[in-house]
């Protein structure tokens, strides 16, 4: 059962984000996108990611909305792989608030940016998360996604490289 059930009047309408909603779509991003979420990622949520996405795929920038007041959003973008002849639809950001989660928020745009990047050729989506958000690794799974591929995450912090140079004995 959803945690805050939306009764019929509260069905969120889907429609594509405009330059207004930037503002709200960003804070949601800053609650749901924490340090913590992007640590293994090598994007991060900054207001970039929205506008950069806007300008290339507004058909894929949608939001949900209820009584003026937006619940989630997914931002998406298509990729043409070099010898590859499918089109690839990439699902990049997708928020609900947290007040929100588990009550098909989220189902409902992702039900509408397949659509979307179907209507634009798209043969396979491709999302990416890190692996202990499982949330999100079930909501995918709910949603048909399968075939996981794991891929290993390295950092080299060149901070404690070059102090450790410093501090060397010429
Ligand atoms: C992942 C996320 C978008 C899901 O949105 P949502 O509106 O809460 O999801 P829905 O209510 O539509 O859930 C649909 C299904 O997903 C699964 N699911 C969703 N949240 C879940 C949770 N916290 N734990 C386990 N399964 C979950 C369930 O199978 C659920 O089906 P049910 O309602 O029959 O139980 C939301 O949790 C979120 O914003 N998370 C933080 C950001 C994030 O991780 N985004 C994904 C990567 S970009």
């Amino acid at each position: 059962m959803p945690e805050t059930p939306l009764n019929s009047e509260e069905t969120p309408r889907i429609r594509e984000m405009t330059v207004d909603d930037f503002p709200e779509v960003f804070h949601i991003g800053e609650e749901v996108f924490t340090a913590e979420y992007s640590q293994s990622l090598y994007r991060t949520w900054d207001e970039y990611e929205i506008t950069t996405l806007f300008n290339s795929d507004t058909e894929l920038c949608l939001v949900a909305e209820t009584k003026g007041r937006i619940l989630g959003f997914a931002l998406g973008t298509t990729v043409k792989k070099h010898n590859s002849p499918w089109k690839y639809g990439y699902l990049v950001w997708l928020g609900v608030r947290r007040d929100t989660q588990k009550g098909q928020v989220g189902s409902r745009l992702f039900k509408e940016i397949k659509r979307r990047m179907k209507e634009q050729g798209v043969r396979m989506i491709i999302i990416d998360t890190s692996a202990d958000n499982e949330p999100a690794v079930r909501f995918f799974q709910k949603q048909g996604f399968g075939d996981i591929q794991e891929h290993v995450y390295m950092t080299l912090n060149m901070a404690r490289r070059a102090k450790k140079r410093h501090g060397k004995k010429p």
